[in-house]
């Protein structure tokens, strides 16, 4: 099974890319992930672009989702919302039903005690928006962020790194029932 891993930040050491990074690594066997890396790539989404020849970054960007059974995103909250470059790349599925039935966790980040709700919350009708199917017990918020991380990007919180173990099997098992 194939899980992609889709953070909404920019920043090379992200605390959400670092909580994808321990989803990742705490899968199950049967579950290989990848990483998609390419959002500083994509130009903004104009429906005149929207045409052959496509950017090379958004044939990218459509080439990883296609070969993903499933999709673990993690977002921050940029006022009240999801970054901007991540809903970019998002509005680049909209013309495709790339993301149609495709499972989906939706997770958020922030170091304020409300965990980046309005954010998850942004994501999780964008994704309805996209028809894809919302995998119910692979949500997840996360407050306090910065506490629960190590300097080196490892999640020192015990409860959790068991979030994101449970997020990442709920989301492999939803992927298994629908292949
Ligand atoms: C421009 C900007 C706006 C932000 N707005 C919010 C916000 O509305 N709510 C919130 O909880 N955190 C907010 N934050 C804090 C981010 O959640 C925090 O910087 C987070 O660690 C960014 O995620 P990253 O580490 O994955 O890049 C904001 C940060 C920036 C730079």
């Amino acid at each position: 099974m194939h899980l992609l891993a889709f953070g909404g930040s920019l920043r090379p050491a992200s605390t959400t890319g670092q909580l994808l990074r321990a989803a990742a690594a705490l899968a199950p066997a049967s579950v290989r992930f990848g990483f998609y890396e390419g959002l500083a790539d994509l130009p903004h989404f104009s429906p005149e672009l929207d045409a052959e020849p496509l950017p090379r970054a958004v044939t990218t960007l459509r080439q990883r989702l296609a070969a993903a059974d499933g999709i673990l995103f993690c977002t921050p909250e940029y006022a009240y919302g999801m970054p901007g470059a991540f809903k970019n790349a998002l509005d680049w599925t909209v013309s495709t039903t790339l993301l149609t039935n495709k499972p989906v966790a939706i997770m958020s980040a922030s170091p304020s005690f409300l965990g980046g709700d309005k954010a998850h919350a942004a994501l999780q009708l964008t994704l309805t928006a996209l028809n894809t199917q919302i995998v119910e017990e692979a949500s997840l918020l996360i407050p306090g962020v910065r506490t629960k991380l190590s300097a080196t990007g490892e999640v020192t919180d015990a409860a959790t790194r068991q979030q994101l173990q449970r997020v990442v099997a709920a989301l492999g098992q939803a992927c298994q029932q629908q292949g």
